[in-house]
């Protein structure tokens, strides 16, 4: 399936103001009790009695209110207005909740979209990235799946209305971000039966091909030969072949850091012979090479953006867990790559078996720093919801990053204790390990877990993105289904060090 090619819209700074701007949707924000001005000049440009009209409505810029006139006129023909809560309390999110408003309202039009939204005290460039980004996420939608897409049509063009010059400074990462985000959700969505190994290896080669990254694919025999037994493990009841992914960005010129990125790719996760029963929506488990999605996303994006400075190494070892003859058994020994020996007490919790290989070879390229994603455990998503993803680090500089990035990005990300105690529920009776702990603290026993396979000499962080790879309802500027979680926040943390 190939991916949805959506001519991405041309998004640039209207440079004048709102009374000389033409087009074919205006959005435009207000704060609360604060609207007279606003509609002065909103009435000067679209026509009268905008005040009594919205009093009708019972509009009051709320955070999440909108009012969408249908004009009589052309140029605008629409105009929606929506709502930004408290002036005071202004912050990027709100910014983005609001485009991402406007951006879904104007859709059916084809023409040039208008959005002039309050933005101080924030800095420009910031919300002219915030905005940006909203718009195109929020007018995504993947119809590859359909036999007749029904007919849609969106705005060419995004104009900002009402920043000042400096905000466009940043601008031109938009797209290249949001392309990587829109892969990962593709990824995220594409049913198991077209998302294989394979195919995730597929795709990993024409992001090399068309944006000059460099691969290397282990094959079952490579991964046998470097003895990655967890991994291996995980995959032998599947009748697909484990496809080990490694992608590199090299930069040009002197190279100041080395980074490694580390996503969860199981294509589906059935739970193997600890299966998937009960409430455990087995049909979802495709969202279970999430954190491959965000690194490959990530990987796009990077290699558009060119960074100076820093190299990154993307690995993923993907692979299916399934169940047949030869598939693991519940109790099964086996060694990981770095000798490790894993009693798997527990089939389901193959993530991090996979995981467990993985970081070894990271480690063996010798990074400045490690971030895995991974969809690893259902407590955190009890822990922390849909929104907000969990991580776990010992180093204090790569935890501040990480925090930043994030919090740039408008991703949810909380910091969780490597609580070491918990490594007693680890213990196996025979083997170095089990590779499941008691189901209180699940996720940290999951990250203690992963612990186990990193050399402590290199910065390591571990994001369980189990919540927030796919969202029931949609969100902000996600649609519902996959939301292309972690793509913003590493590629915000990879450009921090460049
Ligand atoms: N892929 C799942 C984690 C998961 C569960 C993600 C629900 C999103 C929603 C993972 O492989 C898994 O099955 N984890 C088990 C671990 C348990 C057996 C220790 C879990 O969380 O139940
Ligand atoms: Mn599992
Ligand atoms: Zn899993």
């Amino acid at each position: 399936i190939a991916p949805s090619h959506q001519h991405p819209m041309e998004i640039c700074l209207f440079p004048a103001t709102l009374q000389s701007w033409t087009g074919d949707v205006l959005v435009v924000g207000m704060f609360e009790g604060d609207m007279e001005d606003r509609l002065n000049d909103l009435e000067k440009r679209c026509g009268g009695s905008l005040a009594q009209r919205l009093e009708q409505k019972m509009f009051t810029a709320k955070s999440g209110e909108i009012a969408n006139f249908q004009l009589l006129q052309s140029n605008p023909s629409q105009l929606v207005i929506v709502g930004l809560g408290e002036a005071q309390k202004l912050m990027l999110d709100d910014l983005r909740k609001a485009a991402a408003l406007g951006a879904r309202a104007s859709i059916g039009s084809s023409g040039t979209l208008g959005m002039m939204l309050p933005w101080e005290p924030l800095v420009p460039a910031a919300a002219a990235i915030a905005i940006a980004e909203a718009v195109r996420l929020s007018l995504y939608k993947d119809v590859r799946f359909r036999s007749t897409p029904e007919p849609r049509s969106t705005p060419t063009k995004l104009e900002l209305i009402g920043l000042p010059d400096t905000a466009g400074a940043d601008l031109q990462t938009v797209h290249p971000i949001c392309a990587g985000v829109e892969l990962a959700r593709e990824l995220v969505a594409a049913p198991p039966n077209s998302l294989t190994p394979a195919s995730l290896a597929e795709t990993a080669a024409q992001l090399a091909h068309e944006h000059g990254l460099q691969l290397k694919v282990l094959e079952r025999a490579d991964c046998a030969e470097k003895e990655m037994g967890a991994y291996l493990a995980v995959c032998q009841g599947s009748d697909l072949d484990p496809k080990f992914i490694h992608l590199t960005y090299h930069p040009q010129g002197p190279i100041q850091r080395r980074l490694a990125l580390v996503g969860k790719g199981l294509t589906f996760d059935s739970g193997g012979y600890n299966l998937k029963v009960g409430t455990a929506q087995i049909e979802l488990m495709k969202f279970d090479m999430g954190g491959s999605a965000a690194v490959l996303g990530a990987a796009r994006a990077i290699a558009e953006l060119r960074p100076k400075g820093v190299e990154v190494h993307i690995i993923v070892a993907a692979c299916e867990n399934m169940v047949n003859g030869s598939a693991v058994h519940p109790g099964d020994i086996v060694r990981a790559s770095n000798g490790t020996t894993i009693e798997i007490n527990n089939t389901d919790a193959e993530g991090r078996l996979t995981l467990a290989d993985a970081l070894v070879y990271a480690c063996e390229q010798k990074p400045d720093a490690i971030v895995d994603l991974a969809t690893l455990t259902g407590a955190c998503v009890v822990a922390l919801g849909e929104e907000i993803a969990g991580f776990w680090t010992s180093d204090e500089h790569l935890a501040q990053g990480l925090s930043t990035a994030a919090d740039a990005a408008g991703e949810g990300l909380w910091r969780m204790p490597l609580q070491s105690s918990y490594r007693d529920g680890l213990k196996s009776l025979h083997a170095d390990v089990k590779n499941t702990g008691p189901r209180p603290g699940g996720s940290i026993t999951a990250a203690l877990f992963l612990k186990e396979f990193i050399d402590e000499s290199i910065p390591w962080a571990h994001i369980d993105i189990a919540g927030t790879v796919w969202s029931e309802k949609g969100r902000g500027l996600d649609p519902s289904g996959a939301t292309g979680y972690g793509v913003r926040t590493l590629v915000n943390w990879i450009c921090s060090q460049s």
